[in-house]
């Protein structure tokens, strides 16, 4: 009985290392873990007709792993994340997660909306200013959404389904948000998002993945290559609150509407690049129409030769550079995830917006659908 129970137990171990290794287009599910109340917590591996593969879990709609050809072909996980379940704990820096209800910063942790004031917490203290950052103390990142595979002429994803309640981290409305992820045969990672409240509210979705095209844990993403379609973008108080200036890019390090590469000019003496640390601002993003799903963002490795392409119908991007992140974090594989280990970018609202008229508005009223695209196109050169 022991035996049986040992093999079974050994036979369990394997199954989600036989789903990982199946290169079948497709979607297959296992168990990630369990919820602190036992609910269980699952893995979707989701494989494109070229053997790209991509893990997400319901938990926080973490995408865990991401494997992209380089050059050669060679498939690597190119973002951060934990082998297990345990490694998301409540201070994960929001490792491949959706944040929200308001991702990025509110002032304060306050905002009024048709007359009344709410009041957020505030988790995070940039340069010692207490601010309200990506939803409050238990924010999209990590709740257990509601999951299941999706296929539609031949691509494969996963849909996934928050209904966030009224006061829930002090926000109004019963707010139910929709993300599908899909790996397209173009190598593309396409995410939509979709969202309904019964009471007006702000909103801003966004996807926290950090990048590293060397690979998860390999080096810093300094050689990494940027360019992003904006000739503006939001300077930040010392709170990394947006002074309300729409600021022109032009002369400053914050003008990557060519290539440059992150190094070059992340510890530039600029007051900009002092309060943030280096690269973490809101671009806004040059479009023809508002809402237009166009370009935003390039990131290229030259060493592996991969690419990333980010597409967007958002009006701004965050370029974060993982300034916090402090060499402390060991992730999967045992690796270690370095200062400046990984990137993110966010494609967004701009921050604080609630408490900025002149900004586009985040306000998701009754009988509205929210809705928003953001593609990230993998490939090499
Ligand atoms: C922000 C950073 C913050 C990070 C949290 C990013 O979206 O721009 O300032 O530290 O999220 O990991």
């Amino acid at each position: 009985m022991k035996r049986l129970s040992l093999l079974l137990s050994a036979f369990l171990a394997l199954v989600p290392m036989l789903s990982a290794s199946s290169s079948k287009p497709g979607v297959t599910v296992s168990e990630f873990g369990r919820m602190p109340d036992q609910r269980v917590v699952q893995l979707y591996t989701v494989t494109n007709a070229n053997g790209l593969k991509m893990d997400v879990t319901n938990y926080g709609a973490i995408i865990v792993r991401l494997y992209v050809p380089d050059r050669d072909g060679k498939l690597d996980d190119i973002v951060l994340g934990f082998d297990e379940f345990s490694g998301y704990t409540p201070d994960s820096p929001y490792l491949g997660a959706v944040v929200g209800r308001y991702g990025n910063r509110i002032a304060d942790g306050k905002f009024t909306l048709d007359g009344k004031t709410y009041t957020l917490a505030k988790n995070n203290t940039p340069n010692g200013v207490p601010v309200h950052l990506h939803g409050g103390e238990v924010g999209f990142d990590k709740v257990l959404w509601n999951a299941e595979p999706v296929s539609k002429d031949g691509i494969h994803g996963v849909k996934l389904s928050y209904t966030a309640k009224d006061g829930e981290e002090g926000y109004p409305g019963n707010v139910t948000v929709t993300v599908h992820y899909w790996l397209t045969n173009e190598n593309e990672l396409k995410i939509t998002y979709a969202a309904t409240t019964d009471k007006a509210t702000p909103l801003n979705v966004t996807q926290h993945t950090y990048f590293n095209l060397s690979g998860a844990g390999v080096g810093t993403i300094l050689d990494h290559e940027v360019t992003l379609d904006a000739s503006h973008f939001t300077p930040t108080d010392k709170g990394l609150i947006p002074t309300g200036e729409i600021a022109p890019v032009e002369g400053t390090p914050f003008d990557f509407r060519k290539p440059h590469k992150i190094g070059a000019r992340i510890d530039a003496d600029h007051e900009q690049l002092k309060l943030g640390g280096g690269y973490d601002h809101n671009w806004v993003l040059d479009k023809k129409k508002p809402g237009e799903l166009s370009r935003a963002a390039v990131v290229y490795e030259a060493k592996t030769g991969r690419q990333i392409e980010v597409f967007t119908t958002e009006p701004g991007i965050q370029f974060y550079a993982g300034n916090f992140l402090d060499g402390t974090i060991k992730g999967k594989q045992g690796r270690t995830y370095l200062y400046r280990g990984g990137l993110c970018l966010e494609t967004q609202h701009f921050p604080d917006s609630p408490n900025q008229p002149n900004f586009p508005s985040t306000i998701l009223r009754p009988g509205k659908t929210y809705e928003s695209t953001t593609i990230y196109r993998f490939s090499t050169r």
